[in-house]
């Protein structure tokens, strides 16, 4: 039995050197030390064994069973290093080589200039206000003094949202008032639901999508406005000239200067035309002599203003007799391009998504 056991030693001990990895030794160690391994078979037969025999035959099956363990735990220390050693290799990583760079986009061009524009009127105290831009004629219109069938309309280009083309007799508005529903052309038609909604005095700054039917170098169908509005006791034509140097000299620089010249739009008295210095030439409309080609004449037109017409103020629940105000619509891409530094010949560049015109800004 001894020899029996001594061979056993042996084996297991040869057999085990063999391997290298961990599974395969665990396999071969049930089958040596398990319950019904090579070793407890050969004990099996202990107790058949004289009584002196049995006790050194069991002192010896131990120290066998412990060199055979021993030879195990050696085995699986050496195959945990080989295995470690081979996954360094295979997962090594270059925690010094320079990371791939995720590309992060920006805002576009007229979102920018849209952030801008509120930041500014924000340092004066206005407050964002949104108005819808699928619109009833009313505001659009009616209530900003323009009546049905008035040709100062034809300015507007207006898109028409259709009737329901199955039913057309059928009227698609309960309020006769409100007959018909636009894309608003303008964002003037803010003016009047700013007056129902808010409390006095106002600050409005409104920027949206507005639409006209007009596609050129200088017009897109679908472009942005802001609307100022400001409602008070005692407003002037002072106080818009005042906001609109602020809004000018913060936007397009310390030294842009603006001036007021008489216009007519029906929503306000009197009307003016915003027009602001020329960049190229600083106002001169010459530059060595020439002609200036940007501006022709020292002044770039930013858009319309004016104080608030006395009709508008009492569309708006507003009494003109104790309150007046002024209003001013702009185009954000009109207004972006007068910028100096961005020099876009044609506005419809700005959407039609080339990132590579994009990306320069
Ligand atoms: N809504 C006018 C336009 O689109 C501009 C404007 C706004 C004029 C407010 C006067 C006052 O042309």
């Amino acid at each position: 039995m001894k020899t029996q056991l001594e061979k056993l030693k042996d084996d297991a001990i040869t057999a085990v050197k063999d391997l290298v990895s961990s599974p395969k030794l665990e396999e071969l160690r049930i089958e040596y030390l398990g319950r019904k391994g090579k070793l407890a078979s050969i004990l099996k037969e202990l107790p058949t064994l004289a009584v002196e025999t049995r006790k050194e035959v069991g002192q010896f099956a131990n120290e066998v069973k412990s060199a055979v363990e021993l030879a195990f735990m050696e085995a699986e220390k050496a195959a945990q290093a080989i295995e470690n050693e081979s996954r360094i290799k295979s997962e090594w990583l270059d925690i010094t080589a320079p990371g791939a760079e995720p590309e992060i986009g920006h805002l576009h061009l007229v979102t920018q200039a849209m952030e801008e524009v509120l930041h500014i009127f924000t340092r004066l105290g206005f407050s964002r206000s949104r108005h819808p831009e699928v619109e009833w004629g009313h505001y659009a219109f009616e209530a900003l003094n323009v009546p049905k069938g008035h040709p100062a309309r034809d300015e507007w280009e207006t898109f028409f949202i259709a009737k329901d083309p199955e039913n057309p007799e059928v009227a698609m508005y309960e309020d006769d008032n409100m007959a018909e529903m636009v894309l608003t052309p303008h964002t003037s038609n803010a003016q009047v639901r700013e007056m129902e909604q808010s409390e006095l005095p106002i600050r409005m700054i409104n920027i949206n999508r507005t639409y006209r039917r007009q596609s050129d170098i200088t017009h897109v169908p679908m472009f942005h406005q802001f609307e100022g509005l400001v409602i008070d006791k005692g407003i002037t034509i002072a106080d818009l000239k005042g906001t609109l140097d602020f809004f000018a000299q913060n936007f397009f620089g310390a030294d842009r200067k603006t001036r007021l010249r008489p216009h007519h739009f029906r929503f306000t008295e009197p009307s003016f035309e915003i027009d602001i210095t020329c960049d190229q030439c600083k106002g001169e409309g010459k530059i060595d002599g020439l002609k200036c080609r940007t501006c022709k004449e020292g002044w770039l037109e930013l858009g319309g203003a004016g104080m608030v017409h006395p009709n508008v103020l009492q569309a708006g629940g507003v009494d003109p007799e104790e309150y007046s105000g002024f209003a001013f619509g702009w185009g954000v891409e009109r207004t972006l391009m007068m910028k100096s530094g961005i020099n876009v010949g044609d506005i419809r560049v700005l959407y039609k998504n080339d990132l590579r015109f994009l990306k320069q800004f």
